[in-house]
């Protein structure tokens, strides 16, 4: 390996993986050096556009000596077995999100990435956003004091034509679930991150809008270690498209709408001054406080989380986004659907054998037949 560059292979050339390849060449501290595709078409899009060597199959990128790092960018069931095998041949890994379909595929990838030593980051790049990290830092110093109510209502929106793109796009066989699987994790990751885990998980999920087998709305009701409560809705049915995260504290509370914060600090505690007080129309007085956020960056959040684990590996630098942490979203994930198929609370963590198991059945039984019109186009929001 150069002193300053890692040489990476892209696994998954896709509409996600196909941005990487063309992203990769231009980060500081990058190159890209291979790629890989099981279809051939996309294969051979990609060996058109990218003057690397692409192979048909990750093991045969992996052996070749050609990489030091890849980014996983296939449909979710096949991260955890290629993180596996890329860590076991002493290879880093940068794995899209989500970390796998369930908790106890991605515990296994977890054990690998430390018994190998290696590097291990994934893509949530909303973490590296100057709003986020900004808020992340707020909670971190205790400013807001204990957190006694979380909510984050995502609302976005994907067409039928979306969903038709890929055969294995919401199917419980090829994909694992619906919006909690693919496009919540983003959201549920910067709402742990900012508010913790919860220990209990209520939720019902169902397909409104599209014509899929798994869910397009979710719900759920949070309790959390401390007594806090929490509330998420998440869905593909909405436009204009909303992500709202509120984190509430004793002390003040942190709204986070898009990319625009606000912070508001009590000036005395909701429990203290309830206590203390004898006016019986009173509360602690807000004040809105403006938020100090880095320079605005022109990178986008692929590019900050990329470099950022090439850093990691050259120079130790921090990862923004460790694989560890990963497993908080797949824990709500795996909750959320779990408790809407059950019908009952579910207790986080969440039980790794009952959640396989439900998984089995759900892609034993996944035979929802859509109109498939394959495309492999990146979404404009990530170029
Ligand atoms: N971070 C983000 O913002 C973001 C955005 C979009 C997608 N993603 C993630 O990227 C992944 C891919 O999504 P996509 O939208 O690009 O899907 P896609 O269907 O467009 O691309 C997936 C590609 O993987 C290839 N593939 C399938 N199995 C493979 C295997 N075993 N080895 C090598 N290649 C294989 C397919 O042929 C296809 O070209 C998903 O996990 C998704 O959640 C992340």
């Amino acid at each position: 390996m150069a002193t300053d560059r890692v040489r990476f292979g892209v696994i998954g050339a896709g509409g996600m993986g196909s941005g990487h390849c063309t992203s990769i060449p231009n980060i500081p501290n990058c190159t890209l050096a291979a790629i890989c595709d099981t279809d051939e078409k996309t294969r051979t899009a990609i060996a058109e556009k990218c003057n690397v060597p692409v192979f048909d199959n990750h093991s045969a990128l992996l052996d070749s000596g050609l990489v030091d790092a890849v980014i996983i960018a296939t449909p979710h069931y096949f991260h955890p077995p290629i993180a596996i095998e890329a860590f076991q041949k002493g290879i880093h890994v940068l794995s899209e999100k989500p970390l796998g379909v369930t908790v106890g595929a991605a515990d296994a990838m977890l054990k690998a990435a430390k018994e190998s030593g290696k590097k291990f980051g994934i893509m949530y790049q909303m973490r590296g956003e100057r709003q986020n990290q900004a808020a992340r830092a707020i909670i971190e110093s205790g400013r807001i004091g204990k957190i006694y109510r979380t909510s984050l209502i995502m609302g976005w929106f994907r067409t039928q034509a979306y969903y038709n793109s890929g055969g294995w796009r919401a199917t419980w066989d090829g994909e694992g679930g619906g919006v909690l699987i693919n496009q919540s994790p983003h959201a549920l990751d910067l709402f742990s991150w900012l508010g913790g885990l919860p220990s209990r998980i209520t939720a019902q999920t169902r397909t409104s809008l599209h014509d899929i087998e798994v869910e397009d709305e979710a719900v759920a009701l949070l309790e959390y270690p401390n007594g806090a409560h929490g509330y998420i809705y998440a869905s593909t049915v909405e436009t204009p498209q909303i992500q709202r995260i509120e984190i509430c504290g004793d002390k003040g509370k942190i709204l986070l709408d898009g990319s625009d914060i606000t912070l508001y600090e009590l000036d005395n505690s909701i429990r203290q001054f309830s206590e203390e007080t004898d006016k019986v129309w009173a509360a602690p007085k807000p004040t809105e406080i403006p938020v100090e956020l880095a320079p605005a960056s022109d990178k986008h959040g692929h590019t900050i989380i990329t470099q950022n684990f090439a850093r990691a590996i050259l120079y130790n630098e921090p990862l923004i986004a460790p694989g560890e942490e990963g497993l908080n979203a797949l824990e709500i994930i795996n909750g959320m659907i779990l408790s809407s198929k059950t019908e009952k609370p579910v207790n986080v963590p969440v039980a790794r054998a009952e959640y396989e198991a439900l998984i089995q059945d759900l892609r034993a039984s996944s035979r929802h037949k859509k109109t498939v019109k394959e495309v492999r186009e990146t979404d404009p929001n990530h170029v």
